[in-house]
């Protein structure tokens, strides 16, 4: 009790770190509480934005529709602080135009896209004054969500927990601020001040938080998941294709070792085949859910456990609160830390 109110008593003593992103939402702190599958929750939206960042959480944490609705209330009744939601824009999402129009109604002010187009979420989300922010691994697909309207890009480079994608952060948020006019928001491996303060460095105008937040005490699951997410190294982190068909990021537990990370040959072949593709895809993606489902709300041994790998800068399971806290804190520390004299030439 007593850290936490330390934490709340520095956090509200620390400055803002303003850039372009904090001032489309008006809000103190760079940090968007990244939505995760069967993580996020109520809890954390409101507790990362009631610390200065924004919460998200994917609308498909919560199953049936009426459950959505009533977590989406929940959060409208506990903060007046800007918080968003994460919207599957693809086929396999039958609840897209539901989700969306929800959200809306109980004012939502961010939403981040993530898979196939966008179009429909910017058209609504712009007549309602919120943003979109859409998840992009490349240059091509983020000039198109630009050409479609889209507030900002979510630039998820290597690295990152989930569905990372193939270039480094480092070169990713760079190389896409030489081309983009809108806002990028860097992801993948961003889980301490230092990593913001790079971020920013790159070009980014805020950072993407998925993994740090897993090892919260908000998180919704089972406590040998956040604990092995703490005790995990990068080199701990392996690329499957088990859960989607396309390469996610998982913590190599014996489990997974013993499953190996290619999906079982017949179901390659099916998945690859054009005629039996269309069944193939949905089938693998749903025995995928179920085992991480499984996995991260009851203790099992069979572990598939997502989480990127910023894993190795994850140290215990705090509060969002304090988590933010001390990434801001850090922020601060590692700025303050660089070298500022001018260098100058020699003749
Ligand atoms: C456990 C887990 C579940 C995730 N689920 C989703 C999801 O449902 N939708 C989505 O767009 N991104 C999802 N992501 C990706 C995050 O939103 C974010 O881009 C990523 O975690 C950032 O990298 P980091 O984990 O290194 O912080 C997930 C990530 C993790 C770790």
């Amino acid at each position: 009790m007593e850290q936490e109110s330390s934490a709340r008593g520095a956090a509200e003593n620390m400055s803002e770190i303003p850039t372009e992103f904090t001032k489309l939402f008006g809000i103190r702190y760079p940090i968007i509480g990244a939505p995760m599958f069967l993580v996020s929750n109520v809890e954390m939206v409101v507790a990362i934005s009631e610390a200065g960042g924004i919460g998200t959480f994917p609308a498909l944490n919560y199953r049936p529709l009426e459950e959505y609705q009533r977590a989406l209330v929940a959060i409208a009744s506990r903060t007046k602080k800007p918080w968003g939601v994460n919207i599957i824009v693809n086929k396999s999402n039958s609840r897209q135009g539901d989700d969306l129009r929800l959200a809306l109604d109980a004012g939502a002010k961010l939403f981040v896209t993530s898979l196939g187009s966008p179009a429909q979420v910017i058209r609504e989300a712009h007549k309602n004054g919120a943003k979109v922010f859409c998840d992009v691994t490349n240059l091509e697909h983020a000039l198109k969500v630009q050409d479609l309207g889209a507030d900002g890009v979510i630039a998820v480079g290597a690295g990152a927990g989930g569905h990372a994608g193939p270039v480094s952060p480092i070169v990713l948020v760079p190389w896409l601020k030489e081309k983009l006019k809108i806002p990028i928001v860097a992801a993948g491996g961003f889980a301490s001040g230092r990593t913001i303060a790079a971020a920013l460095a790159l070009g980014a105008s805020a950072v993407h938080i998925g993994t740090r937040f897993i090892a919260s005490t908000e998180a919704g699951v089972d406590p040998a998941y956040k604990k092995a997410v703490v005790d995990a190294t990068p080199e701990d982190i392996v690329m499957t294709t088990r859960i989607s068909g396309t390469p996610a990021a998982v913590i190599k537990t014996p489990y997974v070792e013993k499953l190996g990370t290619d999906l079982p040959l017949a179901l390659k072949i099916l998945k690859d085949h054009p005629l039996t593709k269309k069944y193939a895809v949905p089938l693998i993606h749903f025995l995928g859910m179920r085992q991480l489902e499984e996995a991260a709300l009851k203790p099992s041994w069979k572990t598939v456990w997502s989480a990127g790998q910023s894993v190795g800068l994850v140290h215990e399971i705090m509060s969002c609160e304090q988590i933010v806290t001390s990434l801001v804190e850090e922020y601060f520390a590692t700025v303050s830390s660089l070298p500022t004299s001018s260098c100058r030439r020699s003749s």
